[in-house]
């Protein structure tokens, strides 16, 4: 145990900083041995602020050497300034004063990538939530918003590129072959937006002309050998442009806009103003390296971190508890964007999987916590999914509950409000309801309330009255802290299917409707219903809960093949294959034989058959639900009973449909010019799923996959097969030669031989840790790069759940190991690796007890990191 149990920081104690930072002044002078940084503070009292003689206390870590403070132009003596571990304390001051403080620290020697370090050759920084502070004293707090001036000195051969947020203004030759570059940024902003990167960088350059007409000079920094892989970030960088103009009228700012491509990066990338900086895996891309998934990724997160400079930073949060402002705010944009670019029912499907398999866990897990959280200890550990994704869907649900005008003025007068300010979540609920004249008192129960709420619905048709009658009933679990919860506002959008489609709701032959539940019981009546319907429910996911109707299969199926909303047509399917599963899961269980539904094999042979379809949407509804979303929805998680039944139903269909699989394999194994667009992808997608349900018959798929292993001409169809390979039994000779084939021709790209890693870490196949153990050996992999610590142990814990959850226990104990022997070398991602850890209360024993003994384990490391401690003491 630590000695001195972490501080918890609680939202209802916020104070107005008692100083605020009118200028920031900063010299960095970067040398091998250690750097120096000067920063000029222009304080002065806050007029809001209630305490009028407070001292100036100013964040700073440990690790700053401090050299000097000054204080108007006097030097202070030790003993006129205090200091501690985490802050520099000033008192007596005036209403104003200069500070100017000097502090040497070592960036070569940084190993938890925040703050200043060095990823390979270059140094960069990160400093949202709470890294700038460990770069300098300062009032590291996001409602102190200052104007910046950096000046960056460095060895001139070494360092060539010097850049920091804003425009340059001055630049220069220094003696001893160093040089500088000055930047300043005219946009107030909170400290953790500034970013500084030098180092020997090429550039690919573009342009943009706003809607206003000015010339946007745009610059993408990587490494020389990764200029061919810059095309599709720029790309998607000017359609991010152009769509805020188009879509909420938010042009850019500055004259410059600048992404520098780092290796060694805890997250996939930062907003930054004017110099966002990006996780390589974030924003390299080629269709000779990279997959359909990652461009789409690629094309996500630029989209994500342009859209910041005006949902974050031009209008940002006044504390840490209001991320989801911005961050929920940007996830419904960027999903948003990905939507209008690619394909809108497509974009929806993929991420009500993500929320339903991945936020729903967190929802129902002992992390659970409000998209609002009330206390932290460690921030970092509050970048979750629920402040992410549940924040993004509460934005949407703004969005169906307003329709889109209502909706675009409410986000025009809160960006215009609110320009240059640092608010709370309370002041975009505002903006909401003063366009539309709603009371949302009752719908702000969404940022407060955690836990995913069920919604029970069943209907009654009265064949004489002709009329439906729904009934509602809603309920939310219990949660951490939250023993009781109150009736959420839920948008339900529904239609009724009649025998031959959707039939009209009203008079005026409205077929869809937006429903509100707001009571605990509540009772919906539709009239003029002339034939028996089946209802179809919460279209799009429009509201995140689970949803709970009694569809017998004969409904469901017939929704899969009728509904007009092609979002409910998939889960129709979803859930179809969802209690097949879950029934044979039980059957697998309890040593029943095992008996493939005809129901679910004939949906399946009408998709395959079907050649006028989507290939995008019938490869997802090929898609069985994962392993990890069974395992959300189970009560009691049956790892191995559930990956059987999962395998049996894969197995079935393929065997039964061989011939269909086949042709569509076929019809689609087309050649033509890769590009990344969606009609290509989806069709990659589906062949590729054809492909993985051959690979279960024998004599089929191997053959297949091995001829395309060699033949592919684009990293999607390469990695597909070989991930093939790789998980079939019978392909062990093919899939060593893959293996090594594979790493010969792409040893030098590292985020290929990521790639590699994890399709290794997830082979199902008995023996797992041995192999992943071995590859921790290889040297491919190094515990210093996060993106390879994530697709090789975080990639094994948490995808490859037969292997992970081994009846010995070896899996958590790998776990539990790897996490001590990286907590404090970076803690950020070491705390990420536990997630898997934390649902033990979810398994069987021996599961369990082995589970909460690994987490114990770690608890119990002296000095152990708060990130980690916070997350170990609250699953515990
Ligand atoms: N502001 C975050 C980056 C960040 C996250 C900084 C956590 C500090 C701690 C950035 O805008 C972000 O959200 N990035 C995401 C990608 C995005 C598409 C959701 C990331 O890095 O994963
Ligand atoms: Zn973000």
């Amino acid at each position: 145990m630590r000695d001195a149990l972490p501080q918890t920081i609680h939202l209802q104690d916020y104070k107005v900083s008692p100083f605020l930072i009118d200028k920031t002044d900063l010299v960095f002078d970067l040398g091998e041995d250690h750097s120096r940084v000067t920063a000029t503070l222009s304080v002065r009292r806050n007029p809001d602020s209630d305490e009028p003689s407070a001292d100036l206390v100013l964040h700073g870590s440990e690790g700053l050497d401090l050299q000097s403070v000054q204080v108007d132009g006097v030097n202070l003596k030790e003993g006129a300034y205090t200091r501690d571990s985490e802050s520099l304390t000033i008192s007596g001051l005036g209403d104003s004063a200069t500070i100017i403080t000097e502090v040497l620290i070592q960036p070569q020697l940084n190993t938890t990538m925040m703050g200043l370090y060095r990823s390979r050759t270059m140094y960069c920084t990160q400093c949202e939530a709470e890294g700038f502070r460990d770069i300098t004293y300062y009032l590291d707090r996001p409602d102190v918003m200052s104007e910046f001036t950096s000046k960056v000195i460095a060895d001139k051969v070494l360092y060539p590129v010097l850049l920091s947020n804003g425009n340059p203004i001055a630049s220069g030759d220094l003696d001893g072959g160093r040089h500088f570059v000055t930047w300043h940024d005219p946009f107030k902003k909170p400290a953790y937006l500034f970013a500084l990167v030098a180092g020997t960088l090429a550039v690919v350059e573009d342009s943009f002309t706003t809607m206003s007409g000015r010339d946007i000079k745009l610059q993408i920094f990587v490494e020389e050998k990764d200029l061919d892989k810059c095309d599709h970030a720029m790309l998607s960088l000017k359609n991010s442009m152009r769509w805020d103009e188009k879509t909420y009228g938010r042009e850019y700012d500055l004259d410059i806009f600048m992404i520098v491509a780092v290796d060694d990066f805890n997250m996939g990338a930062m907003e930054n103003k004017g110099l966002n900086i990006f996780n390589t895996s974030a924003v390299l891309a080629n269709p000779k390296t990279t997959t359909d998934a990652a461009f789409q990724r690629v094309e996500g997160i630029v989209a994500h971190e342009y859209f910041h400079n005006w949902s974050g930073n031009r209008v940002t949060c006044r504390d840490w508890f209001q991320l989801s402002l911005k961050e929920g705010f940007t996830v419904y944009r960027d999903s948003q964007f990905s939507a209008d670019m690619n394909s809108a029912t497509v974009k929806r499907i993929e991420d009500a999987t993500y929320l339903r398999t991945h936020q729903f866990a967190e929802d129902g897990g002992p992390m659970s916590h409000p998209v609002q959280p009330d206390s932290y200890m460690e921030i970092n550990n509050f970048y979750t999914l629920t402040v992410y994704e549940k924040g993004a869907e509460v934005v949407g649900m703004y969005h169906s509950l307003l329709g889109d005008e209502l909706f675009r003025k409410a986000t025009d007068l809160y960006f215009d409000r609110h320009d240059g300010q640092a608010v709370t979540i309370e002041e975009f609920v505002k903006a909401m309801e003063d366009v539309s004249g709603r009371d949302f008192t009752q719908f702000r129960r969404w940022y407060k309330q955690s836990g995913t709420p069920h919604l029970k619905v069943s209907s009654h048709y009265d064949a004489a009255d002709k009329t439906l009658t729904l009934d509602f009933a809603q309920s939310c679990p219990a949660t951490p802290g939250q023993p009781q919860k109150q009736a959420f506002v839920v948008p339900v959008k529904l239609g009724l299917v009649g025998r031959s489609g959707d039939l009209p709701l009203n008079a005026n032959g409205d077929t869809e409707m937006v429903y509100e539940v707001t009571e605990t019981n509540q009772q919906l009546v539709i009239e003029n219903i002339h034939e028996a319907p089946v209802p179809s429910l919460l279209r799009g996911l429009s509201a995140p809960v689970k949803l709970d109707y009694p569809y017998s299969s004969e409904q469901l199926a017939h929704l899969m093949a009728n509904d007009s909303d092609g979002f409910n047509r998939w889960d129709a399917g979803q859930k179809l294959s969802f209690s097949l599963l879950e029934k044979l899961t039980d059957d697998s269980l309890h040593q029943r034989p095992l008996v493939m539904d005809k129901q679910l094999v004939d949906a399946y042979d009408s998709l395959l058959s079907d050649a006028s379809l989507d290939p995008a949407m019938v490869d997802l509804m090929l898609q069985l639900p994962s392993e990890a979303q069974l395992h959300e929805e189970a009560h009691i998680i049956h790892v191995d009973a559930i990956h059987s039944a999962r395998k049996f139903v894969r197995k079935a269909l393929a065997e039964t449909l061989s011939d269909k699989f086949l042709a569509v394999y076929q019809r689609h194994n087309i050649e033509q010019v890769y590009a990344p667009e969606a009609e290509q992808i989806g069709r990659r997608s589906l062949k590729n799923v054809a492909l993985s349900y051959l690979m279960l018959i024998d004599n089929i798929g191997v053959d297949l996959a091995w001829k395309q292993f060699q033949s592919a001409d684009n990293m999607t169809d390469k990695a597909a097969a070989l991930s093939c390979l790789v998980n079939c039994p019978a392909a062990a000779v093919q899939s060593a030669a893959a293996l090594a084939e594979f790493e010969e021709q792409y040893r030098e790209e590292g985020l290929v031989m990521n790639l590699w890693l994890q399709i290794q870490a997830i082979n199902s196949q008995s023996g797992g840790l041995k192999r992943v153990e071995a590859l921790l050996e290889h040297s491919a992999f190094t515990m210093r790069n996060p993106n390879k610590i994530r697709s090789l142990i975080g990639a094994f814990c948490s995808a490859n759940p037969v292997n992970f959850h081994s009846a010995d226990g070896s899996g958590y104990q790998f776990l539990q190991e790897h996490i001590l022997a990286l907590h404090s070398q970076n803690p950020q991602v070491a705390a990420r690796l536990v997630t898997p850890l934390t649902r033990w209360k979810k398994f069987p024993e021996p599961n369990r007890q082995q589970m909460r003994d690994a987490l114990q384990r770690i608890a119990d490391e002296p000095d152990l990191v708060k990130d980690i401690y916070e997350i170990a003491t609250k699953s515990l």
